[in-house]
């Protein structure tokens, strides 16, 4: 070596690279393929699929939970962290799965949600058992506070007026003790106590299990909860809320940096493979994501973050939707872009299993728009600088489902929320039921629909969850040899990735950030710069440029679009919900 080179950028420089290029595929196990026909998604299924995930291009397959859980929160409440719940399969399938990737040249990356584990985890059931069992103070028990100790009237006797993520208090009351038990989420998922070091050692044990059995890497769910304010103060409660909001308290808390370095240290340190974390941190700001991500600190390669998935809810409550304006997602998107373009890493998200549909949150589900509207949206999404995540569906331009009934619904989210608004809050169960529709979670877990046959291809028995009917056209018996269909052209924009560094590595800029429905930014990198134009409109566009865009754009080169094939059209005109990626080179003679 002739350069002189510190022992970091040696190590590290390299190790990252291969995730700047990649992109990401989500699977939501229970809604993905189901070979046994017991209803339920499976390893087995997923096994099935892999020439479909291989042709599509995608590195990295994400595994939403498929460990030992009593299912309460599907999958999100583990009881046993080191085997696979029977209702997937086993281990043996999941070495299959893994094996099967990696012969593909795909990755694994495993969920770990280790924020809280099950009640039915044997270390809960120890720490349960009484006031000195050992585990005791491996989660969060508190005497209960006088009922009139400044409560609420409303309110019982919890050590605080925290509400759950999921409705309800997040205290349970647990009669063997007298004590109460923290829960963010759902009663059957307490919290963890990662003040304790036994915690944290049990954690990085279990997670360097995982990566010598050969997995790839880890999504950490809601790991930015894992330090919490010790002295789990009261928080503010808002108007029309039984129970107050815990959240500036038990995010991001004093001590979150200093656990992921140890984790990091404890797990990842020394390894040589290419491995892929990402934390999931709701309410996560720039300034502090480029803390989490910046390499020299040794932490997580990205972040998920939630500004963008907050804007069409009034102050953040998904049940209270509201419409998008798009110069609000170009403010947002364009400040994470910005705010990690010297240090760090963005990852990349229209949806997930949490969200709904991207097509019909951010696009047109419409017929007539539909198709053109997924197009576009991938590719805007997998233009900005940042590691893509495609959620399974999202590639066959997936729809929001049209529930019916309350009893429809199977997220423990909906139901709660539906039985709290009902019963405590005064809605009629149309009100609610409306009001829940457009964001609710269900949407994104319909099966996925693989043909046009009964249940969409998924099962040959009856789903967990009812399949949306539009699967009789929309499906991927339908797609995969279409080459003007959604999932052909992700197929085209993941390949535009893996061929051009400069979507992997270019600078962003954003342009036309007043506009109100056009997108539209370039990307430049060593002599070659990019002009990506996305109409989010039902209505023609006419794109003018300022002054900073120093190409002449109209004779550009189409390096992508979502319409058949340029029929001389103008450069700088878009149809309704248009992509345009063009390449410029050709700098103004007079600039
Ligand atoms: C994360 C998961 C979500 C789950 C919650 C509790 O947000 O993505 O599905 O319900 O954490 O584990």
């Amino acid at each position: 070596m002739t350069v002189e080179q510190s022992p970091t950028e040696t190590l590290q420089a390299p190790a990252r690279d291969w995730f700047q290029r990649a992109v990401v595929y989500q699977i939501y196990p229970r809604s993905f393929a189901d070979s046994n026909g017991d209803g339920v998604g499976d390893l087995r299924g997923i096994i099935s699929k892999l020439d479909y995930l291989h042709k599509l291009g995608v590195d990295v397959v994400w595994l939403s939970p498929i460990y030992t859980s009593p299912q309460d929160d599907n999958g999100y409440d583990i009881s046993d962290y080191r085997d696979v719940d029977p209702l997937f399969g086993t281990l043996e399938e999941l070495r299959e799965l893994t094996d099967g990737l990696h012969a593909r040249g795909m990755k694994l990356v495993m969920d770990l949600v280790v924020n809280h584990t099950s009640d039915e985890h044997p270390w809960f059931i120890e720490s349960r058992s009484s006031k000195d069992n050992p585990k005791r103070d491996w989660y969060w028990w508190r005497q209960p506070r006088e009922p009139d100790a400044g409560a609420s009237p409303r309110r019982g006797a919890e050590p605080n007026n925290w509400g759950s993520a999921f409705s309800g208090p997040a205290w349970e009351f647990d009669q063997a003790t007298g004590e109460y038990y923290l829960h963010i989420f759902s009663k059957k998922q307490p919290d963890l106590n990662w003040e304790n070091p036994e915690v944290r050692a049990a954690v990085y044990e279990m997670m360097n299990w995982w990566l010598d059995r050969g997995v790839d890497g880890f999504r950490m769910d809601v790991i930015n909860f894992i330090s919490k304010d010790t002295s789990l103060p009261d928080g503010p409660i808002a108007d029309g809320k039984l129970f107050g909001d815990g959240t500036p308290f038990y995010i991001d808390g004093p001590r979150m940096h200093e656990f992921l370095q140890e984790m990091h240290r404890e797990v990842f340190a020394g390894r040589t493979g290419e491995l892929l974390t990402v934390g999931e941190m709701p309410g996560v700001t720039v300034e502090d994501a480029v803390l989490f991500t910046d390499p020299a600190r040794a932490e997580v390669d990205m972040v998920f973050q939630f500004e963008h998935v907050a804007l069409d809810q009034e102050n953040g409550d998904k049940w209270r939707p509201k419409k998008l304006q798009l110069t609000e997602l170009k403010e947002t998107l364009g400040r994470w872009q910005e705010g990690l373009a010297e240090t760090g890493w963005n990852s990349l998200y229209w949806g997930n299993h949490d969200q709904a549909r991207a097509v019909s949150r951010f696009g047109d589900d419409s017929p007539q728009y539909r198709e053109l509207s997924a197009k576009m949206l991938a590719g805007i999404l997998h233009l900005h600088r940042g590691t893509p995540y495609v959620y399974q569906g999202e590639e066959l331009g997936m729809t929001n489902m049209s529930f019916g009934a309350i009893s429809d619904y199977r997220d423990i989210e909906v139901l709660n929320h539906h039985r709290e608004a009902t019963a405590h809050l005064g809605h009629t169960d149309a009100e609610v039921l409306a009001a829940l529709a457009p964001l609710n979670r269900d949407n994104a877990r319909t099966p996925v629909q693989w043909d046009a046959s009964r249940h969409a291809g998924f099962t040959t028995g009856a789903p967990w969850i009812a399949v949306n009917p539009n699967a009789n056209h929309i499906n991927a018996a339908a797609q995969v040899d279409d080459p003007d269909s959604v999932y052909s052209f992700y197929r085209q924009v993941i390949a535009l990735r893996h061929a051009e560094p400069v979507v992997s590595h270019g600078d962003f800029t954003m342009l036309l950030p007043d506009d109100p429905h056009v997108y539209a930014f370039t990307r430049a990198l060593a002599g070659t710069t990019l002009l990506v134009l996305g109409n989010f409109s039902g209505t023609q566009q006419d794109v003018t440029l300022d002054g900073d865009a120093l190409v002449d754009w109209g004779s550009a080169e189409l390096v992508l679009g979502n319409y058949p094939a340029d029929s001389g059209a103008p450069r700088l005109h878009l149809r309704p919900w248009e992509l345009k990626v063009l390449r410029g080179g050709v700098a103004r003679p007079d600039r």
